[in-house]
Order: structure tokens, then C-alpha cells, then sequence
């Protein structure tokens, strides 16, 4: 089953409406990095938001944190991802473009049908040095997952937090991966977000916790408004399992390009605790209660990409429909994820209605983002709003400064309804929360 539109369209609206633009674009773009415009760094902020609400606020068996993104070096000798992060690099001998061998069928180079070459492994981590001198002694990686941070740390985090297990430790931050082929827009890049959790339990319970955690992960996703048919569960095989991993399980999504991994679920078992116990020399155990059992806990690890999920919001709320003959393009972005959550709009440009607007612009944006437009028609303006997802605008008329009152037009259902100026920041509070729009007061159907 394809989805329900291609990525072309995406970039397209993307880029036209200031979600995300190709970076350093004056000097023609770097392949694979991306800016946030002014609409795609609000989306990010909530996407983040409502996992850290999820994952930490919510909870009382998760705390947080931010670790720095370079480490010693002999973490990720310890982690194995010195040895052991690598994707089978292969060589086209003609064109010599770099491809990933189990991306490519056959023997042939896909782009000029050139020979390739047997396949060596490719280190994913990106190499800096640390300090004026560049040499062996100075090298340090740019993290490829927040993960170790959370590791290195969990000694640190037990100890102060004063939490029993199970505990889970939370981090939202930027990795770097030197991947051989990103693509797919924002699907994969060489920097891109992370937002991981290290639950850590005792071993002997880690399946049931990580049944558990497959469960809350899928239906995050459904409760922010992805669709259950553009989603599903696939375990990994033996031969595919990352080398720390005992089990793991991917959340997959209906990308434009087919199913593809969106979140990964795995059972780390005891293998970062007890490398890194190995090589830094720290016991990192726990002991349950006073006196009891001592023991390497398991790690059952939910990790999400901010970029990724952020692009999977996008492709399933964007709709395009047909409204009164004309074409509507739509994100029916859920109302905690869109970027502006309600737009003033003055009927026109005029001095009898811009001081209203105003008043009323200043009533709502200390309590939501509030975006205020009077430029071209009002048919115009609610197409932009539309098309970046905005829940709800407020129409200021010329009746407005007579009775008091405006129309608040809800994105998806197209519904107006009229309330006075006085309480309208309860009445979207509501509105954004999910309450219904109340066909009683319906005001009028449909716009021009
Ligand atoms: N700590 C475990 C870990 O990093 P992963 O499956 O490699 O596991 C987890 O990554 C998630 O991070 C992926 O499901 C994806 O959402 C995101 N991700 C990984 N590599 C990415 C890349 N190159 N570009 C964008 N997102 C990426």
C-alpha cells in the first residue's frame, strides 16, 4: 500500500511555508543538513515537548538529563562503537560513487552500472581533535547516540536522584552519524536529534519491560494522531540485532518510500553497564533495597528521532481536499503538536478594525503562540494558516468592536463559531484541549 502522498510534496510545503529549509542554500546546500525555519522549530519544541511530557514530566520512575555531546575516547572503545559501528561500504571502480552494500541488489553500481568493489567496513562515528594539537592523543568522536551520556552517568543519577529500580534515565540532544547513504529528506541525515531512555531493571524482568515499553511507544504515536494503519511492529532478526542488543523491535512507519524504522525498542541486556564497568575500573552495579540482592541491571531502551518522528507528524496530517471546488491543502496536526495554535486575522487591512486585532493579538500570545496576519484576502490567509496546521484563527469584523465579539474558524472541520472577546481565551483553552465545537452556535459553514 503506497502512501497517501510523495516527499516531493512535502519538501515543497516544507520549504514554502518555513518548516525546514536545505542549509548554507545561499552557497548551494550540504547534502543531508537541514534548517528549522520559524514553523519547523516550533513543531520540533512540541514534538520534544510532549515526549519529555510523556516520557519524564508524567512519570515518577524516569528523571532526565543532558550530557556532553563529545566523551572520552574510551567510551566508545567501551561501547563498542569504535569497533563494531559500521555499515559495509562498496565503491563504484567508473563513477566511484560510495554505496551501502546491503542497500545495493547485485554487483553492479546503481547509478552507471559500473563494477563494485568487495565491500569493506565503514566507520559511522565523525573524528575531531580536541585542543590545538592534532594527532592520535587528541581524537574524540561526535556522540552517535545520547545514549553512553546516560550510561557513564547512571552511578551519578541513582546516587542523587535517590530513585529505586526500575528507573529510567531520559536525554533529548543531537547525535552525528557518517552515514554512507542519507536521504529521504529529513528521514536520515549525518546530524540529526535524538530522544532516548535507559530504563534500567532487573535482570529476569527485562522482556516483560520491554513488552511494556514496545506498547507505550506505538500508542504515543496513535495518541498524537498517527494514523494505526500507517504504523507497525517488526522484530528484529538474529542476524540484523545491533551488537549490544539481546531483542529489539522497531516501530515502522508508512513513509512515502514504504515501511521504514521510526523508533527502535531494544533489550540492551547488561552489555554498556558491564563494559563500562570493565574498562573505566567504577563497579556500576545496584543493590536492591537495604542490604539485598546486588546486581548489573538490564537496559530496556526506547530511542526516537526528533527529525524522523517530526516527519512522520507531517506526511500523516498533510491533506489535500476539495473545498467548494477549490483545493485545500491541509496538516490536521494534532493541536499540541501545530506550530501556531491560533491566528488573529482582521477581516482586511483597515484603521477601524487593526486596533481590535491588536487588543486581541496581545490577549492571546502570552498564553498561546499566536501568529497575527491582515495581509491579502482573508480566503488567502486561511489557506497559509491551513497549510502550517494552525488549529483555530480569529477573525476580528467590522461588527467586532460594536458587539464584542469574533468568529473563531476551527481548521478541520471548517465550523465558525462566535464569541465574545472577554472570555475567548478560556474558550480556545477548551478548544485546544478537545472540546467539541458546539454545532448549536454554529455560525456559518464554509468560507470564500
Ligand atoms: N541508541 C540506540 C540507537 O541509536 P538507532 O536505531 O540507531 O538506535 C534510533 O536509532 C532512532 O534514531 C531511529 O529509529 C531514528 O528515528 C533515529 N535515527 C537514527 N539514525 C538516524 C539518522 N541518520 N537520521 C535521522 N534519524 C536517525
Amino acid at each position: 500500500m503506497p502512501a497517501k502522498v510523495d516527499m516531493d510534496k512535502i519538501v515543497s510545503l516544507c520549504k514554502r511555508r518555513g518548516f525546514i529549509f536545505p542549509s548554507s542554500e545561499i552557497y548551494g546546500g550540504l547534502a543531508s543538513c537541514w534548517d528549522y525555519g520559524p514553523m519547523g522549530v516550533e513543531l520540533k519544541r512540541n514534538v520534544k515537548e510532549a515526549w519529555w511530557k510523556t516520557m519524564v514530566q508524567d512519570r515518577e520512575d524516569v528523571v532526565g538529563l543532558d550530557t556532553s555531546i563529545m566523551m572520552h575516547p574510551g567510551v566508545w572503545a567501551a561501547s563498542g562503537h569504535i569497533d563494531s559501528f559500521t555499515d559495509p561500504l562498496v565503491e563504484c571502480k567508473s563513477c566511484h560513487l560510495r554505496w551501502r552494500a546491503d542497500a545495493v541488489e547485485g554487483k553492479k553500481c546503481p547509478q552507471c552500472g559500473g563494477e563494485l568493489t568487495e565491500p569493506r567496513m565503514f566507520n559511522l562515528m565523525f573524528k575531531t581533535f580536541m585542543g590545538p594539537v592534532e594527532g592520535e592523543g587528541s581524537i574524540v568522536y561526535l556522540r552517535p547516540e545520547t545514549a553512553q551520556g546516560i550510561f557513564v552517568n547512571f552511578e551519578n543519577v541513582v546516587t542523587t536522584s535517590r530513585k529505586k529500580l526500575p528507573l529510567g534515565i531520559a536525554q533529548i540532544g543531537k547525535s552525528f552519524r557518517n552515514e554512507i547513504t542519507p536521504g529521504n529528506f529529513i528521514f536520515r541525515t549525518r546530524e540529526f536529534e535524538h530522544m532516548e531512555v535507559e530504563y534500567f531493571v532487573k535482570p529476569g524482568t527485562d522482556e516483560k519491560w520491554l513488552d511494556y515499553w514496545v506498547k507505550e511507544r506505538f500508542d504515543w504515536y496513535v495518541r498524537l494522531g498517527i494514523k494505526k494503519e500507517n504504523l507497525r511492529l517488526r522484530q528484529h532478526g538474529k542476524d540484523e540485532l545491533a551488537h549490544y542488543a539481546k531483542d529489539c523491535y522497531d516501530i515502522e512507519y508508512l513513509f512515502p518510500m514504504g515501511w521504514s524504522e521510526l523508533e527502535g525498542i531494544a533489550n540492551r541486556g547488561d552489555f554498556d553497564l558491564t563494559q563500562h564497568a570493565k574498562c573505566s575500573g567504577k563497579e556500576l552495579s545496584y543493590r536492591d533495597a537495604e542490604g539485598g540482592e546486588k546486581y548489573v541491571p538490564y537496559v530496556i531502551e526506547p530511542s526516537a528521532g526528533v527529525d524522523r518522528s517530526l516527519l512522520a507528524f507531517i506526511i500523516d496530517a498533510y491533506d489535500e481536499e476539495e473545498v467548494e471546488a477549490e483545493k485545500r491543502t491541509v496538516l490536521h496536526l494534532n493541536p499540541s503538536l501545530a506550530p501556531i495554535k491560533v491566528a488573529v486575522l482582521p477581516l482586511s487591512r483597515n484603521e477601524k478594525l487593526t486596533p481590535l486585532a491588536k487588543e486581541v493579538f496581545k490577549r492571546l500570545c502570552p498564553n498561546f503562540m499566536t501568529d497575527y496576519d491582515d495581509s491579502q484576502s482573508i480566503g488567502r490567509r486561511y489557506r497559509r494558516q491551513d497549510e502550517i496546521g494552525t488549529p483555530f484563527c480569529v477573525t476580528i469584523d467590522f461588527e467586532s468592536s460594536e458587539d464584542k465579539q469574533v468568529t473563531i474558524r476551527e481548521r478541520d472541520s471548517l465550523a465558525q463559531i462566535r464569541v465574545s472577546i472577554e472570555g475567548l481565551e478560556k474558550v480556545i483553552e477548551a478548544k485546544l484541549k478537545g472540546e467539541a465545537f458546539d454545532a448549536s452556535t454554529l455560525w456559518a459553514t464554509r468560507e470564500k
